[in-house]
């Protein structure tokens, strides 16, 4: 570490930012000693309410009852269009750019507020009441936000499913969430790639005979089959309603959207956030993490199907009034100046991406980057996993000419919005740390015991304070919420990551802790890996670990011993590999397999996963203790056999 550079608050920077080094320091004693002082300032700012809350927060981690806003009403679509009407009617409140370079549009908030409100009136019409859950399978199209925010105008309960899962992993979360309709498109392209969605969904539905109806998006002219008794064109349907829709008053407390994500267990986790907390954090930390002001053209890459997209895409930005860039295709096509072009297309001053795309798009060469202009960009953002210093390092340099500040945003699924980030303008920044908690967030490094540890040393980080972004419950499961995040350290919310704390205060996440992986970016659960491999007839054992990889980050490698008296062969390989494309989809499909005639176990019959880690690793200098294991010479076998 010690050879990495910091760098000054960027120069052109300082001019602009909201938040001094000093008034960072200020707010954030304030948001900690007095929380309920703080969210309550922030939440009268930012948010407008039917109903004021009587207290601002209740309870606590150890009796997992935290609550905010008690007895608060408001409504999420209300905050994010129909309030900005008065002043802001024709102020853009989407930029949409297509797959091809040539499709474009743009929406102002009068424009989306008729889109939200006649589909809502659809949804209504399908019978979908307050609490109900809908399942949004859609690519990065206009149709996606205005299905999100007339799911929070109605009262329902939106469940976005990224359209790179699998029909199984479609039919999994449905069914888990008990929704009732389904919105869909016809098809897409990724690049070159067609998504078959309404194929996808057609497969799904074959096993969720509760789906009633599914709303269809007619996005390309490819036909598609069709059900008479269950499809519902989007175009007709919008047409059919009036533009008339008035905002359900929803509770504080109400659910808002659950969205399923990876946990240490094979099945996913629906994490389910609520209407007040969440949307008064993600106001906050859109404001003060991205330094907005009134004209910036803003860009979050990530695809709605993620948190990402669900906080920064669409929540964030529209309830500060901003203007939000969609994008619907990928980094490197037609070719790898894409993202660069759109920024000087659009003239995007913050564009927020993944330390994935980064990379592969480093990878490219500089003269993609250098051939376009870019100087409209006044920040970077960064989100999803570690970024290496020399990935930050080009990020800084050549992407942002060396004048915009990078914020390295650390946060999850489950915390609603950006935990930890350099406040730019503020911090001096150090390329690889996540810096600075934001308002209210307390953060601690502690060890196996639950100890607290001094600065530089690596341990499990934790949160020790509620903050209103944090998610509610696990959907129909909150035994596995309290057991997954605050069981093991009574009064913490234990995050699965390591990471330590510098002398200057600075977090630097090191990775995850559990049996989670991050395939670029993506977060994926080595048992729900190694189920799917199971499902394969041939196979009696498997196990899955991760292995660096140079632009994924983290790429996935498995052990799979086949049943007694089957040969392995390449094509067995292939078969594996489409299983899991099946259960899952194409983003968990392992780059290696290895045959292996037996896996590491220890007398217990616990697989010692830190072995199967070195070998597919090749880091053999010191394989530790194994003595415990039952049969030793397995690792000479597997050490052996191992390809590349
Ligand atoms: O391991 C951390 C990593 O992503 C995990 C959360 O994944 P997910 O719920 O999919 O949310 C991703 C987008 C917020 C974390 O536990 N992670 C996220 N951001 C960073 C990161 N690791 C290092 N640095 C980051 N900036």
């Amino acid at each position: 570490m010690s050879n990495i550079k910091n760098y000054p608050i960027a120069p052109k920077f300082t001019q602009q930012a909201n938040i001094s080094e000093l008034q960072y320091h200020q707010m954030y004693t304030h948001s900690i000693i007095e929380p309920d002082n703080f969210w309550g300032q922030q939440a009268n700012q930012l948010i407008s309410w039917f109903k004021p809350w009587e207290k601002v927060s209740t309870g606590d981690f150890t009796h997992m009852d935290t609550t905010w806003f008690i007895n608060g009403k408001l409504n999420v679509c209300y905050n994010c269009i129909d309030r900005h009407l008065p002043t802001r009617a024709n102020h853009v409140a989407l930029l949409w750019e297509g797959n091809e370079p040539q499709q474009s549009l743009q929406l102002t908030y009068a424009e989306l507020f008729e889109k939200i409100c006649r589909f809502s009136n659809v949804l209504k019409k399908q019978g979908v009441q307050k609490g109900d859950r809908v399942a949004i399978y859609l690519p990065m199209i206009p149709e996606a936000v205005v299905a999100m925010l007339a799911c929070a105008r109605i009262g329902a309960v939106h469940s976005v499913i990224f359209g790179g899962f699998s029909s199984d992993a479609i039919k999994n979360r449905l069914l888990d969430a008990d929704c009732k309709i389904v919105i869909t498109a016809s098809d897409c392209y990724r690049g070159n790639k067609i998504i078959p969605l309404k194929h996808n969904i057609d497969t799904a539905l074959l096993e969720c005979p509760d789906v009633k109806s599914v709303i269809v998006v007619k996005h390309t002219e490819n036909v598609i089959e069709w059900n008479d008794h269950r499809d519902y064109w989007y175009h007709e349907e919008i047409n059919s309603v009036s533009v008339d829709c008035p905002c359900e008053e929803m509770d504080a407390q109400d659910p808002l959207f659950i969205l399923y994500t990876s946990g240490s267990t094979g099945k996913p986790k629906g994490i389910l956030h609520v209407t007040g907390g969440y949307l008064t954090y993600v106001a906050t930390t859109f404001k003060y993490i991205f330094d907005y002001h009134d004209n910036d053209i803003f860009w979050c890459t990530a695809d709605v199907g993620w948190i990402t997209g669900h906080s920064y895409v669409v929540y964030g930005p529209l309830c500060n009034g901003a203007t939000s860039l969609l994008f619907e295709g990928i980094p490197n096509y037609p070719n790898p100046s894409r993202y660069w072009e759109i920024v000087d297309k659009y003239k995007v001053t913050i564009i927020y991406t993944s330390p994935t795309a980064i990379r592969a798009l480093r990878h490219e060469g500089d003269h993609w980057v250098t051939d376009t202009n870019r100087k409209s960009l006044r920040l970077l953002g960064s989100v999803g996993e570690p970024i290496n210093p020399d990935v930050w390092e080009w990020y800084y340099t050549v992407i942002g000419h060396e004048h915009c500040p990078i914020v390295d945003t650390w946060w999850q699924t489950e915390t609603g919005g950006i935990m930890i980030s350099p406040f730019p303008g503020a911090a001096i920044l150090k390329p690889g740390a996540a810096s600075w908690p934001f308002f209210g967030i307390k953060p601690a490094i502690i060890d196996d015991h639950g100890n607290k540890l001094p600065a530089d040393q690596k341990g499990k980080l934790v949160i020790t304070q509620p903050w209103p972004g944090m998610a509610k419950t696990i959907y129909n499961n909150p035994d596995r919420f309290f057991n997954a995040y605050f069981k093991d350290y009574p009064g913490y919310y234990l995050t699965g990551d390591d990471a330590r704390c510098d002398a200057d205060g600075y977090y630097w996440i090191l990775g995850r802790n559990d049996d989670v992986l991050k395939v670029s970016g993506h977060r994926i659960s080595t048992a729900e890996v190694e189920n799917a491999i199971l499902a394969d007839l041939s196979v009696s054992e498997a196990a899955v670990v991760p292995i660096q990889h140079e632009i994924k980050g983290e790429a996935i490698y498995a052990f799979v011993t086949l049943k007694m008296g089957i040969k392995p062969n390449e094509s067995l390989k292939k078969e594996i590999i489409q299983k899991v494309r099946e259960n899952i989809g194409a983003i968990a499909a392992p780059d290696h397999i290895q045959w292996a005639d037996a896996l590491p176990k220890t007398r217990s019959g616990k697989i010692m996963r830190r072995l199967l880690r070195k070998i597919a690793d090749n880091d053999l200098t010191d394989l530790g203790d194994t003595t415990t294991l039952t049969d030793p010479s397995v690792i000479d076998r597997l050490i052996r056999g191992r390809q590349m």
